[in-house]
């Protein structure tokens, strides 16, 4: 079974390498064991080319610059032609719930940049509804949490503290920590949602990411790949 995962996830990886990626476009990166396939497809595919990336997590920069890929902080006015990233869940309407990793703040801002937000899966992601399968997560600022971990409750969420392994708050590459939302039903409707988690002070960003992914790509084990375009007309938020 995690091999027929591992393999899925290298089958979307290649596919989305080979499609939506050209010789010396500006790239995003996300972050996650989906995307690592999609570094790794890009340094095989193209091992002579400069790609200018900007990686959303500090664990993604450093595989990419190991596998010769130029990775380079964000600058004023970048714009991207392609992110390549991976999803925790992943809705029919293309929502994505993401974060899994704790990546999310900056997978949000960098998918905002880009042009084409390509999301890798395997087919475990794809669920009917958002909160289906996993929790939502949020990035707190510490100081916070308190007042933030009330408010969700009042709004019908189990909240949990995401860990580290020894324990202590997990942190963001952001110093922020992460609640993980365990709705009482699944989200019928992500883009309110994300918008009255928004509002509550202390939360920086939601793993409800709506409207941002404009294709999903989903690997399965035996090699073959789906393509699922949002469809054409679709708002698309900046
Ligand atoms: C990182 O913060 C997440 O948004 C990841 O994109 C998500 O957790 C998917 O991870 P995998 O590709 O490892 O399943």
């Amino acid at each position: 079974m995690a091999d027929d995962v591992a393999r899925a996830k290298v089958a979307a990886a290649r596919y989305a390498v080979e499609h939506f990626v050209r010789a010396g476009q500006r790239l995003a990166l996300g972050s996650g064991s989906t995307t690592n396939e999609a570094v790794k497809a890009l340094a095989g595919r193209f091992p002579k080319t400069p790609f200018e990336c900007v990686a959303a997590s500090r664990a993604t920069e450093d595989l990419a610059r190991s596998l010769g890929l130029a990775v380079r902080s964000l600058r004023a006015g970048d714009r991207f032609a392609v992110m390549l990233d991976g999803a925790d869940e992943v809705s029919p309407a293309l929502d994505l719930t993401k974060g899994g990793g704790g990546a999310l703040l900056r997978e949000k801002l960098l998918a905002r940049l880009s042009d084409d937000v390509v999301i890798l899966v395997d087919p475990s992601k794809l669920v009917r509804a958002l909160g289906e399968r996993h929790r939502i997560p949020i990035e707190v600022v510490p100081f916070a949490r308190p007042a933030v971990e009330h408010a969700v409750e009042a709004r019908g969420y189990r909240s949990h503290l995401r860990t580290a392994a020894d324990g202590r708050p997990y942190r963001t590459d952001n110093g922020n920590e992460i609640l993980d939302l365990a709705p009482s039903h699944p989200i019928d409707d992500p883009a309110t949602e994300d918008a009255a988690l928004s509002e509550i002070t202390g939360i920086v960003e939601t793993g409800l990411f709506v409207g941002l992914a404009r294709h999903v790509v989903v690997g399965h084990a035996d090699g073959h790949v789906e393509d699922r375009p949002r469809p054409t007309g679709a708002a698309r938020p900046n």
